[in-house]
């Protein structure tokens, strides 16, 4: 795994879009593995500059999101699907049919769970999965003590994940309690990963997935075993590792 330090948000937001941008011009029917929240929002602004004023197309990239609440409407404006529409989907050139979100309102989970794995593999496999990670180290909605073979699946959010989340709604009672995300061997097989992470909030989990043990209760711990994985995080998530001036060199 690969650890590079940037200065700020906005430092990590440009290096990131960089990355997804030169991915894209090395395939261009490239099969995209996309996070929400609030810390992929800079790349994405970024990716849109780039379209609009570099000609980065997504016309024959593929996309497939991580998670979605489940019993929300990709209507609602904290449904993921919203936010990727508002934030991406809709300011690019990507196709609507080149599009996989799973079903937040699903009346089947296991089956809709099973058709994406299977979707997944029908388009090649993920090349390139960009991640976020939560502050008590989960990946995707993958909280702690997912096991790392698990695949795509229901999932009880947890109460530092609702809290964390309730920033978006106006009350925590307002938060979904289940979601659907991709499993961690999903994310494992992806060929590339990018992980960002900004803020002092993140700084423990980022320490944690780094120095600390593999161990399923810090699910992106998994992910220094990874062949092509780079954690790209800003200085104030790497307050707490105690090698941050060795890897900051990248
Ligand atoms: C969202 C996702 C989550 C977030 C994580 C961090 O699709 O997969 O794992 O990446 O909860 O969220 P933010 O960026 O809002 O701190």
């Amino acid at each position: 795994m690969r650890l590079l330090i940037v200065e700020d948000y906005d430092e990590l937001s440009v290096r990131a879009a960089e990355m997804v941008a030169e991915a894209i011009a090395w395939k261009p029917n490239i099969v995209l593995g996309l996070a929400t929240g609030g810390t992929p929002g800079g790349c994405y602004r970024e990716l849109v500059r780039m379209h609009r004023e570099r000609g980065l197309s997504f016309a024959k990239v593929a996309t497939f999101n991580l998670d979605e609440y489940l019993r929300l409407p990709p209507s609602h404006v904290q449904s993921y699907r919203y936010y990727m529409d508002e934030n991406l989907f809709n300011l690019v050139d990507v196709k609507r049919e080149n599009i996989h979100f799973l079903d937040g309102l699903t009346m089947d989970p296991e089956r809709t769970c099973r058709e994406y794995e299977n979707a997944i593999k029908a388009s090649g496999g993920i090349d390139f999965q960009l991640l976020g990670i939560g502050s008590n180290g989960h990946i995707a909605f993958n909280e702690p003590s997912s096991s790392f073979q698990s695949r795509t699946r229901v999932i009880s959010l947890s109460e530092q994940t609702r809290n964390d989340n309730a920033r978006f709604f106006h009350s925590l009672d307002e938060v979904p309690r289940q979601a659907l995300t991709m499993g961690i061997a999903t994310i494992l097989e992806a060929r590339v990963i990018l992980l960002l992470a900004s803020g002092v909030g993140k700084a423990e989990a980022v320490a944690k997935s780094v120095e600390g043990s593999v161990t399923e209760m810090v699910p992106a711990s998994i992910l220094r075993t990874h062949i092509n994985c780079t954690m790209l995080v800003d200085r104030d998530a790497a307050v707490k590792l105690t090698m941050q001036s060795l890897s900051s060199q990248g």
